[in-house]
């Protein structure tokens, strides 16, 4: 599995604990920044994420902002993103198990590293149910589908 990572200034901590989370585990992943913790906006550096993301150059992201809720709203205007803001272990569980997330957001200013690292744990080990879950999210795919209007 290949994972991108990026954050702002507020998560650029909370992401370098999760950068060590995913060496330890032996997993490959990109930091895209932001590489300090002089004032940046989150948008940039979730965009880039969400790009190689959905590129199908990385299976899947992590993004951390300060509270979380910034990086979401950006994960979620690209088409195909399921991102997920998990606070706990069990946001972690439904949004692997029910969601099939594929883009996990952290609140950096919320979640100590030790906490969120659990959170990362249970999001990478818990697979999608599928079932009934698969058909709310072909509900949301036709949902993108009406409401996306790409122009490249
Ligand atoms: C930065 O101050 C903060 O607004 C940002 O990290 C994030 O929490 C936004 O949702």
């Amino acid at each position: 599995m290949r994972i991108v990572i990026a954050s702002d200034h507020a998560g650029f901590k909370l992401k370098k604990a999760i950068a060590d989370g995913l060496e330890a585990r032996g997993i490959d992943f990109t930091d895209v920044g932001t590489h300090s913790e002089e004032r940046v906006d989150y948008v940039e550096y979730g965009e880039e994420a969400m790009k190689r993301l959905t590129s199908g150059e990385f299976d899947r992201a992590v993004l951390v902002c300060g509270a979380g809720l910034g990086m979401t709203i950006v994960a979620n205007k690209f088409k195909g993103v399921r991102g997920t803001l998990c606070l706990d272990e069990y946001m972690a569980e439904m949004s692997r198990a029910h969601n099939d997330s594929n883009c996990l957001t952290l609140a950096g200013r919320i979640l100590p590293a030790d906490e969120a690292l659990r959170v990362l744990d249970v999001w990478l080990d818990t697979a999608f149910e599928g079932g009934r879950h698969q058909e709310r999210l072909d509900k949301i795919i036709d949902l993108e589908n009406r409401n996306f209007r790409l122009v490249e």
